[in-house]
């Protein structure tokens, strides 16, 4: 099976309790086995990882470049300032899938219409909630 690593950025291990009209009620712990599941279906090793931590969001970045790993990454807030991030992604080889479970470019904050992982991203997935982590690994399944 090939593995892929799904990455989620600053507050999402509070999913489920965190802003729900916006983000759903759908844990994180419950993500996590959801796309295990819907990776096996579809014949991938899923590996789901969380950190509020930039640095270690990079160093497992880096190892997916290290790796050639496809990613699906939610890098949340970091997506839409963070340059480091904006590096890390530039490097990697393997299929990059830009997830967000709302959909910034709708919002009415400035700050979220911008992002530094889509240049690096072979798809965008936006505002298909929960779901959208399904989509995006279909498509690396495809990829
Ligand atoms: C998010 C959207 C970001 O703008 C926000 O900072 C998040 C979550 C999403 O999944 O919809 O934390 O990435």
């Amino acid at each position: 099976m090939s593995r892929v690593l799904v990455l989620n950025g600053p507050n999402l291990g509070r999913l489920g309790r965190r802003q729900p009209e916006i983000y759903g009620h759908t844990t994180h712990d419950e993500l996590a086995s959801r796309c295990v599941g819907w990776g096996r279906a579809l014949g991938l090793d899923v590996e789901v990882r969380q950190t509020n931590h930039e640095g270690e969001l990079l160093d497992w970045l880096n190892d997916a470049a290290d790796e050639q790993c496809p990613v699906a990454l939610n890098a949340a807030a970091w997506s839409h300032y963070s340059w480091a991030l904006y590096d890390a992604c530039a490097q990697l080889t393997a299929p990059l899938v830009e997830v967000h479970i709302s959909d910034p470019s709708q919002r009415p904050e400035e700050f979220r219409h911008t992002s530094v992982i889509a240049p690096h991203a072979a798809e965008v997935i936006a505002g298909a909630g929960i779901d959208g982590y399904r989509l995006a690994l279909e498509f690396l399944a495809d990829a």
